[in-house]
């Protein structure tokens, strides 16, 4: 990688004081390998530059995150409301992880990938008997003159010459379908006279300093995003759609290269990256990190170390999601068995989860309580246990005053899913995990059996097995739609498919 350009040796105060302290080096006194810029050289860079100023048509999900911030303006009349897409976060030293803006952001906003802006912020302006809605943001840096013209070359955090070009405001407006203003400007649109305000906070220092807490309210900004996004519009679903089905491309990928990983030490991590290929080739990248557990690894829920290899025998639980290029994710697993074949004991265990699943699908509908998939799922797989000796009595085991089941399940039997893969996790207990199910929701059924390999309790042979069966659904007027449908689910199905691609 090369190494950086130290701030420009330039005349005017003002800009070399901007120049210097927008050099990601010299903020974090790394600057050892930098170069210095000659006067002339820098001067040299700011001119022969062509406009290259463009027209951006609207966003593809920008007419739905219009009613989403009307929503979000009708639910808080007379306050002002500030949504940061938060920022970069330092990797170590001078690099940054990849920047992946807030979600409440995103749904408001519809911010695609590629384009994204850190340190962009939504703030909602009381006005009339709504808001008046401005997106700060960075613009494109200028390259002829004033406390900027050498961003674009010196700062290695927002100059377009090292990380690409943004939009103008003019193209952001168009773009998104709300004003524009840079973000210098922000400190005084949050100053000024006193009005109520609640921001998302913890997302950009600036505002968090211009903010004084409020936690009450802050937790119930929060809460209300949450929940604006459980039922998804016809935008959420073409996207989800789009995700799973990269996500179904990716599974179709790895089996692909089952056979080659074998042959590695650590073909865990082939897997993980024959998956991560397709996430950013085909979209944003992964909605989490990949979890490809072989063997034993298969019985910690979130594997991702990824570090083992992958045997002959044993089986391979792949649970990942591809995060489509407008933040959308999938989030499916299967259970692999790397020779092509189920062996006895491993079918045994799948053909279970398998069922839990099925009666988890049978238990979904609009109307249902949230909870009702779940119940369905992990009764199914205690009575199993029950029949296989694990549990005494699987009546007793599922008492909420016992769960003893749990000791084989762990985790719950599926999520809502969204832009994150948790979705709507701020979501009240009585519209989310007590509520009900409703057309437009977007949920995982993926309930599992992890019989550790240290487990006294279980027998000798199923130990080390772990097993989960994740797929996506739609809820709609007429029942569940399968998102994940082009994976197959059943234990023979799974064999035949593998039999098509090894
Ligand atoms: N697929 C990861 C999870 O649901 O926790
Ligand atoms: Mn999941």
């Amino acid at each position: 990688m090369c190494n950086g350009i130290v701030a420009p040796l330039v005349e005017d105060d003002d800009e070399r004081r901007h120049a210097v302290e927008r050099h990601s080096g010299a903020e974090r006194g790394t600057q050892s390998h930098d170069k210095a810029v000659p006067q002339a050289l820098a001067q040299n860079f700011r001119q022969g530059w062509a406009d290259s100023a463009r027209t951006l048509p609207p966003l593809p999900g920008a007419a739905y995150a219009a009613k989403r911030r009307a929503a979000l303006s009708e639910r808080f009349p007379g306050e002002r409301i500030v949504i940061p897409s938060g920022g970069l976060k330092l990797r170590s030293n001078d690099f940054d992880f990849a920047f992946r803006p807030h979600s409440a952001f995103v749904h408001l906003t519809a911010e695609q990938g590629t384009s994204a802006v850190p340190d962009s912020v939504l703030v909602f302006e009381p006005h009339g008997n709504g808001h008046h809605v401005t997106l700060f943001t960075r613009d494109r840096s200028p390259r002829d003159a004033g406390p900027r013209a050498a961003e674009f070359y010196s700062d290695r955090r927002h100059g377009e010459f090292w990380i690409g070009r943004r939009r103008t405001l003019a193209e952001t407006a168009d773009a998104f379908g709300v004003e524009a203003a840079t973000r210098e400007g922000l400190e005084r649109a949050l100053g000024g006279a006193a009005v109520p305000t609640r921001v998302v906070r913890g997302e950009d220092a600036l505002v968090d300093a211009a903010v004084a807490p409020a936690p009450e309210a802050e937790r119930e900004l929060l809460t209300f995003l949450s929940e604006l996004r459980l039922v998804k519009d016809e935008f959420e679903i073409e996207q989800l759609r789009v995700a799973i089905d990269s996500t179904v491309a990716g599974f179709h990928d790895v089996v692909a290269e089952l056979r080659h990983a074998t042959g590695l030490g650590r073909g865990e991590r082939w897997i993980e990256g024959t998956f991560n290929r397709r996430a950013r080739l085909d979209g944003h990248g992964l909605g989490f990190d990949t979890i490809a557990a072989s063997g034993a690894h298969s019985t910690t829920l979130h594997w991702i170390h990824n570090d083992g290899p992958v045997r002959d025998g044993d089986i391979l639980l792949l649970d990942a999601g591809v995060e489509a290029d407008s933040f959308y994710t999938g989030d499916v697993s299967r259970v692999l068995p790397v020779s092509g074949r189920f062996s006895d004991a491993q079918r045994r265990v799948y053909e279970l989860v398998y069922a839990a699943q099925s009666a988890g699908i049978a238990a979904l509908r609009p109307g249902a309580r949230y909870g009702d998939f779940h119940d369905a799922a992990v009764r199914v797989i205690a009575e199993g246990l029950e029949a296989w000796g694990l549990l005494r009595d699987a009546e007793a085991a599922l008492a909420p005053d016992s769960t003893l089941y749990r000791r084989y399940t762990l985790c719950g039997s599926g999520h809502m899913l969204g832009l994150d893969c948790h979705d709507c996790a701020a979501a009240r207990t009585e519209t989310y995990m007590e509520g009900r199910l409703e057309a437009g929701h977007v949920l995982t059924v993926e309930p599992g059996l992890y019989f550790q390999p240290d487990d006294l309790t279980i027998p000798e042979e199923l130990r080390g097995i772990g097993m989960r069966i994740e797929d996506d659904f739609l809820i709609t007027a007429d029942g569940p739609v399968i998102l994940s449908g082009g994976l197959p689910r059943a234990a023979d199905e799974v064999e035949t498919w593998m039999a098509s691609l090894m």
